[in-house]
């Protein structure tokens, strides 16, 4: 029987509990899930694709069905190298999904056969998003309940080392 495959693409500048937890579920519905970090586009990040790839890997293992991976063109251009037919993406809020909704439409006109099933975003991370985590670890707050261990470690490392460069 083929495999159910799913591909979940995002930035992940940094992951957050709030992916973990969609990754987590889409495991109980996929036999395998790609977490593809895309690089490469209009969006400034933080960590580099490596780190970000890296980052996730660590936060995942013991997940054997879950690979890593990153994309730096057009995610149906992956979706076809990784022979995967759905695109699983979280929607937190309503306002996400005019968004997602444009992005869905794109990438169906590009490749008629590949879907973007969309899942709820659990309870207790609606309000996450990468950018608010950034800010708080930035203003030495802390994230630890909303992001995995290395995460927030990482983040205060990365936040550590630009304070001492900008000296
Ligand atoms: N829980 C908590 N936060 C979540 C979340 C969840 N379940 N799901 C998403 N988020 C947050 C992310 O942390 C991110 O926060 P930020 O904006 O503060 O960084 C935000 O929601 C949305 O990010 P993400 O899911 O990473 O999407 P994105 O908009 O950064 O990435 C791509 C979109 C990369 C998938 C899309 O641009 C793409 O496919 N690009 C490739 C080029 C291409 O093919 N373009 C044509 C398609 S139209």
């Amino acid at each position: 029987m083929e495999e159910k495959i799913a591909v979940y693409p995002g930035s992940f500048d940094p992951i957050t509990y709030g992916h973990v937890d969609i990754i987590k579920r889409a495991l109980k519905i996929f036999d395998k899930v790609i977490v593809a970090v895309a690089y490469n586009y209009n969006k400034k990040s933080l960590f580099t694709p490596q780190e970000r790839v890296e980052m996730i890997k660590e936060a995942l293992k013991g997940y054997t069905n879950v690979i890593v991976g990153s994309f730096g063109g057009l995610l149906m251009e992956y979706m076809k190298e990784a022979n995967a037919k759905v695109v699983l993406r979280g929607l937190r809020a309503t306002s996400d999904f005019e968004y997602e909704y444009h992005m869905a439409s794109m990438n169906r006109s590009l490749s008629k056969d590949i879907d973007t099933l969309f899942m709820v975003t659990g309870k207790d991370y609606f309000f996450i998003s990468s950018r608010t985590i950034k800010e708080v670890v930035s203003l030495g707050g802390s994230v630890e309940e909303l992001v995995p261990e290395n995460v927030s470690r990482k983040l205060r490392e990365k936040f550590v080392q630009q304070k001492r460069g900008a000296k």
